[in-house]
């Protein structure tokens, strides 16, 4: 059984930019530079976005956090993203999801400048993604295909299913798998909420490759994989654990201690994909910087 560690993985995307970053240093050159915007306090986004930060520093970019109370005004958000859109040092921008309700996510990614849409959201670059046509891959589906490749994970022919439709994992990851790429060329099922249960455990027991994004512990166990698959657990929920320093703990989708005793790899969580998110992020800002 290969443990596919993100630890590992990422650290190999990380060392291949800190060496451009140093380069571009020395020859008296800025670096990529990445805004994040972040609205309010949720705990989940606040240690995503000042992890993505830290990656920018320990890889030699820059990096500029915007902070905004969670009422801010809809308008007061779309006027900072221009800023950040007309600033040429600026060569990255995010907005940390989920928003406020009263605040329009379709409206506030579609003002990111296209070329600098690091997460890959616009509908210009999932557009360019479909197309198969050079763009900003979502970072967490990005990080996946990274991590295929790191550990050179053989794709092409297989069957896989992704369980989970979102714009932000399971529509571009279906999209990736079964994409003319080295880490493509997978028959690709795209499972979701209205799947029937017998479906889903019909599709998961023939499948080579599984993976699940959907937010539910343990909704992937040894029952419904097939022997030697290849597991992507892509979950990341907190659960109350009084007994943690930080009185909650991360659990994956997948039930990682029953899915080693069938599967072929997995990924650890945490340790895995969460890890491969902000290797993807940091190399679709350093290709922002190059120029899409
Ligand atoms: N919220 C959960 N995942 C993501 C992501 O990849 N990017 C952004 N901007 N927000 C998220």
């Amino acid at each position: 059984m290969l443990v596919l560690d993100g630890k590992i993985a990422s650290a190999a995307v990380k060392a291949s930019l800190l060496e451009q970053t140093t380069a571009l240093k020395a020859a008296g050159k800025r670096t990529p530079h990445l805004a994040a915007i972040l609205v309010g306090t949720n705990g989940a986004s606040e240690t995503y976005v000042a992890s993505k930060v830290k990656n920018c520093e320990e890889t030699g970019f820059g990096s500029s956090l915007y902070r905004f109370e969670d009422t801010v005004s809809e308008a007061a958000l779309l006027a900072q993203i221009e800023v950040l859109n007309q600033d040429t040092n600026v060569d990255g921008i995010l907005v940390q999801l989920p928003l406020p309700k009263h605040i329009d996510d379709a409206k506030v990614i579609e003002a990111i400048d296209p070329k600098k849409d690091v997460d890959g959201f616009h509908p210009a670059n999932v557009g360019r993604l479909v197309q198969g046509l050079n763009t900003f891959i979502p970072a967490t589906p990005y990080g996946v295909m990274l991590m295929l490749a790191h550990f050179n994970i053989e794709t092409k022919g297989k069957r896989a299913v992704v369980i989970g439709r979102s714009n932000i994992v399971g529509r571009p990851m279906s999209i990736l798998l079964s994409a003319e790429h080295p880490q493509g060329n997978c028959t690709v099922t795209c499972c979701h909420r209205y799947t029937p249960k017998e479906d889903l455990i019909d599709l998961c027991s023939k499948a080579d490759i599984i993976v699940v994004a959907v937010g539910i512990p343990d909704f992937v166990d040894a029952s419904m994989i097939k022997p030697g698959a290849v597991i992507i657990d892509v979950g990341i929920t907190r659960v109350i654990d009084p007994t943690a320093a930080k009185g909650f703990r991360i659990k994956g989708d997948v039930n990682y201690a029953s899915a080693i005793t069938v599967a072929s790899a997995v990924t650890p969580v945490p340790g895995g994909v969460g890890l491969m998110t902000i290797a993807g992020l940091l190399k679709n800002t350093m290709k922002a910087y190059q120029g899409l």
